[in-house]
């Protein structure tokens, strides 16, 4: 059996023979057909990139009709029980799980770049009070471009590396500030005896006492969500970091429009946007009423944290989520919107347009409730999904910079516009 496609243009009757790799045809194997020498060729059209692979990638591999989820080859149950979030994160941008001694460096070295410049505290500072915790991080994130001048040095291997452990470390300092600003209380210092997760609720949460101690079933808890979101291969944020890296930019700044990307209520941003539905419905017996409005289409409105692009089954971080609810709100008592989300995921299982559709929970129906009984306001939930994806980018965003078959990233379109027109003086348009 041939590894081959044989296209036949029906316009000109020829046939052409086009190689299959890896279950894909090059689309550029298509510009050859043409209706003749004056023709541009054939191109494919595929608005939000439904059926294009942008990438040859060996980070993370999703089966949406089964439900699995695996980095580097790992299933994420297995690493959601086993690992930590800085190993985990170690596996993602190496390839390989670390060693004994190759994770306590990897450790150290994310420890000693947790510290914020002064300087990026005092532009933090220009915020507004209220500002959104998100466009804090993106904003400041992208600013440390200006910091770290050497981050330009890109096709540098140390150099490279120097920026993604900073952001990998930075991150939640960024984040965690944010949070004291929108509150009004003083930035805290990081505390490089906790662990990752520790630390950051050690930057969120410390009040007085000398030393800070976290509740050690919320920080595991805050570190298996924080495994469960650090990489999801292709999605628009991640798309969005490869091709602002792709022009060459600076991992700050391409960081910064992967963020944007991310903030928005179709991607990350659907954790907030979960919790203000769920609040909106109220109680439930308003359930019923929500889910037919839902169904009509009503201003657009859609069951927020439910359908997925790839998955067409239950999403397996959801499953994994569930869980930790249930370890979380044995310690904080149970979220009062809990009841509320587990109606509606039982009506939708069972009603035949979500059924038809294959919408199932995503990872963000349950996160928000947990983030929630921890004590996060609503507004740090996308940051929240922002911290740990940052190695997630950082990996992508390296190994489209190593891949010698990746440019710039430049789509085509099809014009529909007027043709070429004379300029008509301002006295003439009618
Ligand atoms: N509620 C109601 N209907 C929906 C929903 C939903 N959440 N999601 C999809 N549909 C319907 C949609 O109206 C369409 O129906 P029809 O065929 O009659 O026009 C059909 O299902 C297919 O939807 P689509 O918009 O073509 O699917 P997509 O792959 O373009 O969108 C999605 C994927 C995640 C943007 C979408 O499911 C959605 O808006 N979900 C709610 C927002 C959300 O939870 N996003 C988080 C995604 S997971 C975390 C992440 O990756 O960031």
């Amino acid at each position: 059996m041939a590894d081959t496609l044989t296209v036949t243009d029906n316009r000109t009757g020829k046939s052409y023979e086009l190689p299959i790799q890896d279950g894909t045809i090059k689309a550029m194997d298509l510009r050859q057909i043409k209706t003749g020498p004056d023709d541009f060729g054939l191109m494919t059209y595929d608005p939000a990139f439904m059926n294009t692979a942008n990438c040859r990638s060996r980070i993370t591999y999703i089966d949406g009709d089964k439900g699995i989820l695996l980095y580097r080859g790992y299933p994420i149950e297995q690493l959601a029980e086993h690992s930590d979030y800085l190993e985990t994160a170690y596996l993602i941008l190496y390839g390989e799980l670390p060693t004994d001694g190759q994770l306590q460096s990897w450790r150290r070295e994310i420890t000693l770049h947790t510290m914020l410049h002064e300087n990026v505290k005092k532009f933090m500072d220009g915020f507004q009070y209220d500002a959104h915790p998100m466009g804090i991080l993106l904003s400041t994130v992208g600013a440390l471009s200006t910091v770290n001048r050497d981050a330009k040095n890109i096709f540098d291997k140390t150099t490279r590396m120097r920026q993604i452990l900073r952001l990998i470390a930075k991150v939640p300092s960024i984040a965690a500030y944010a949070y004291r600003h929108s509150i009004g209380r003083p930035y805290n210092n990081p505390d490089n005896d906790l662990s990752f997760t520790g630390n950051f609720l050690n930057m969120l949460f410390k009040m007085t006492e000398l030393k800070y101690k976290p509740h050690p079933v919320l920080e595991r808890a805050l570190d298996v969500l924080f495994i469960l979101h650090a990489d999801h291969e292709q999605n628009c944020s991640t798309t969005t970091m490869r091709t602002i890296g792709s022009s060459q930019a600076d991992p700050y700044s391409a960081f910064a429009g992967a963020a944007a990307a991310l903030y928005g209520p179709l991607h990350g941003g659907a954790n907030e946007a979960v919790l203000r539905m769920l609040t909106e419905i109220g109680s439930l017996n308003h359930v019923p009423d929500f889910i037919a409005k839902v169904k009509s289409g009503e201003a657009g409105s859609r069951l927020m944290g439910f359908g997925h692009r790839v998955y067409k089954s239950y999403d397996p971080r959801a499953k994994q989520i569930k869980k930790i609810a249930d370890m979380v709100f044995e310690v904080t008592g149970k979220n009062p919107l809990l009841d509320i989300a587990l109606e509606l995921e039982r009506i939708a299982l069972q009603d035949d347009y979500f059924v038809k559709r294959k919408l199932y929970p995503n990872v963000d129906f349950y996160s928000g409730l947990i983030y929630q009984a921890m004590g996060f306001p609503t507004e740090m939930f996308p940051v929240l999904f922002a911290i740990p994806r940052t190695v997630g980018w950082m990996a992508q965003w390296e190994e489209m910079l190593l891949d010698p078959d990746q440019k710039i990233a430049r789509p085509r379109q099809i014009y529909l516009g007027s043709e070429a027109r004379d300029y008509v003086a301002r006295d003439q348009r009618k």
